[in-house]
C-alpha cells in the first residue's frame, strides 16, 4: 500500500505532502519540504497543531486523560515505582533489573554533592531572592564547573551530564531554600533515597537530628514521578531549542527553568494556592468563577485548563490522593485552602462554561497545598516541580542529541512590518 499521502491546492498547483503515523496518537504531516515546494510557510503560534520532533518517551491523550512514560500508565508508576527508576526509564527507555537499578541508584547518589565553590554563589544573592531566580543562575553556572561533561558529542559525558544533574538538581535546591530562610546548608546523606535525601536536606538542622518521616517520603518521591515528564511542553521544548544550537546541557537545563517559572506553566501551582488563599472561603468563589469567565478580565483559574488535556489530567488525581495522604498523615483536619479547592473544582466541573471549554483541573491545582503541609514556602513549589522535571529535560535533550536527523530549530515567521524604506536624517524627521 503506497505511503499515506495528503494533498494541498496552493496557487492553482496540488502538492503531495507525507502522512506518517506514530505507534499511537495523532497523524503528522510532513510538511518539511513545504517552503521549498510551495513558496510558503505554516503558520502556528502557540504550536497548537504543529509536531516539533519524534519521541518515544512520553504519550499524552488529551481527550482520554492517558499519560504514559514509555508505555508506562503514570498511575501505574506513581503506585509501584520510585523516582530514580522513572528516571532510569525515561533516560533509557526500559525499566531496570536489580543489578541496573541499584548501579543507578549508586551513581546518582554519589554526585548529589556539590562542587564547595558553588556555595559560594549564593552569598551574591539577597536572602529575599525568589528561589527560581536562584535556581537559573546557579544551575547555569554548573557549565563553569564541570567542563569534563560538556562535549555533547561524547555520549559518555553526555552520561556524565545526565546524572550530574538529576542528582546535583536537588542538593541546590535545598540550598537555595536554605539560604532563602537564614539556615546553613545540610549535605546529602547516601544512606537516604532521592526524595527522603531532599527533604533531610531541606528541614534538618545541624543542632539535632532529623527523622524523615516515611509517609511523606513517600508522597515527595510520588509528586516528583507525576512531575517528571510531559511530551513537548514550554520548557521541554525550550530545552530541545537550546539544546539544538549545541549548547551545553547545564545551559539548556538553565533555560528549561526560566521558562517553567511562568505562571502559565510550572509557575501555576505558586499561582494556584496563591489564588486559593486569596479567595479564602467557600462563599467568595462565585465572585471569582465569573471573574474567571468574564472575558474583560485577565483573572485565570490557576491550576486550571491545560493544552493537551481537555479531560481531567491523570495526574491531578493521584495528586489529590496524595493531598489527602499528607495532611491526614500530619493530623491537619480542616486546611481551608483545601475547602476551596474541592469546593471550586465541584463548582468548575458543573459550571457549563467550564464545561464547554473542557476546562479540568491539572497537576497544578492540589500540588500547591500538598507542598505547603509538607512545610514548603509557595516561592519554593516551581523550584520542586524543576528538581523533578529535570529528568524529562535531560532525556528529551539526550533524544535529541542522538537523533542522526537533528539540526538546529530556526522557525520562520508571517511579518507584517514595515516594507523597505530610506533612512531620513533626523533633521528631516
Ligand atoms: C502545566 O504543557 C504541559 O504539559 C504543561 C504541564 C507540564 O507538565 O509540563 O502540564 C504543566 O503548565 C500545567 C498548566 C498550568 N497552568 C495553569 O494552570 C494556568 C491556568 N491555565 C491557563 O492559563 C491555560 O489553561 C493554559 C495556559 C494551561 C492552556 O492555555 P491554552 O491551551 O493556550 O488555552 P487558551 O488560553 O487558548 O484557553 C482556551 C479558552 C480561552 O477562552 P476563549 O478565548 O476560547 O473564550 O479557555 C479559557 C481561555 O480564556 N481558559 C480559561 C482557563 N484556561 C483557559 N478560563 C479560565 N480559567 C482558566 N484556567
Amino acid at each position: 500500500m503506497s505511503a499515506a499521502t495528503a494533498k494541498l491546492e496552493f496557487n492553482g498547483k496540488t502538492h503531495e505532502l507525507k502522512v506518517r503515523s506514530g505507534t499511537v496518537g495523532p497523524d503528522v504531516i510532513d510538511i518539511a519540504a513545504l517552503y521549498k515546494d510551495t513558496g510558503a510557510f505554516t503558520y502556528d503560534p502557540g504550536f497548537t497543531s504543529t509536531a516539533s520532533c519524534e519521541s518515544e518517551i512520553t504519550y499524552i491523550d488529551g481527550d482520554e486523560g492517558v499519560l504514559l512514560h514509555r508505555g508506562y500508565p503514570i498511575d501505574q508508576l506513581a503506585e509501584h515505582s520510585d523516582f530514580l527508576e522513572v528516571c532510569y526509564l525515561l533516560l533509557y527507555g526500559e525499566l531496570p533489573t536489580k543489578a541496573q537499578k541499584d548501579d543507578f541508584d549508586y551513581r546518582v547518589t554519589r554526585h548529589t554533592m556539590v562542587h564547595e565553590q558553588m556555595s559560594r554563589f549564593f552569598t551574591g544573592f539577597r536572602r529575599d531572592a525568589h528561589p527560581m531566580a536562584v535556581m537559573c543562575g546557579v544551575v547555569g553556572a554548573l557549565s563553569a564547573f564541570y567542563h569534563d561533561s560538556t562535549d555533547i558529542s561524547d555520549p559518555h559525558q553526555r552520561m556524565v551530564a545526565s546524572i550530574r544533574l538529576i542528582a546535583k538538581m536537588p542538593t541546590i535546591a535545598a540550598m537555595a531554600y536554605k539560604y532563602h530562610i537564614g539556615q546553613p546548608f545540610i549535605y546529602p546523606k547516601n544512606e537516604l533515597n532521592f526524595a527522603a535525601n531532599f527533604l533531610h536536606m531541606c528541614f534538618a538542622v545541624p543542632c539535632e537530628e532529623y527523622k524523615v518521616n516515611p509517609v511523606l517520603a513517600r508522597a515527595m518521591e510520588r509528586i516528583f514521578i507525576l512531575h517528571a515528564d510531559h511530551e513537548q511542553n514550554a520548557s521541554t521544548s525550550t530545552v530541545r531549542l537550546a539544546g539544538s544550537s549545541g549548547a551545553n546541557p547545564f545551559a539548556c537545563i538553565a533555560a528549561g527553568i526560566a521558562c517553567l517559572w511562568g505562571p502559565a506553566h510550572g509557575g501555576a501551582n505558586e499561582a494556584a494556592l496563591n489564588m486559593l488563599s486569596e479567595i479564602g472561603t467557600v462563599d467568595r468563589i462565585p465572585e471569582y468563577i465569573a471573574r474567571a469567565k468574564d472575558k474583560d478580565d485577565p483573572f485565570r483559574l490557576m491550576g486550571f485548563g491545560h493544552r493537551v488535556y481537555k479531560n481531567y489530567d491523570p495526574r491531578a488525581k493521584i495528586m489529590q490522593k496524595t493531598t489527602h495522604e499528607v495532611l491526614g498523615e500530619l493530623g491537619i483536619k480542616d486546611d481551608p485552602t483545601l475547602d476551596v479547592a474541592i469546593e471550586l473544582e465541584r463548582i468548575a466541573l458543573t459550571d457549563d462554561y467550564f464545561i464547554a471549554k473542557k476546562l479540568y483541573p491539572n497537576i497544578d491545582f492540589y500540588s500547591g497545598i500538598t507542598l505547603k503541609a509538607l512545610g514548603f514556602p509557595t516561592t519554593m513549589f516551581t523550584v520542586l516541580f524543576a528538581v523533578a522535571r529535570t529528568v524529562g529535560w535531560i532525556s528529551q535533550w539526550k533524544e535529541m542529541i542522538e537523533d542522526p536527523h537533528q539540526k538546529i530549530g530556526r522557525p520562520r515567521q508571517l511579518y507584517t512590518g514595515p516594507t523597505v524604506r530610506d533612512f531620513v536624517p533626523i533633521a528631516k524627521r
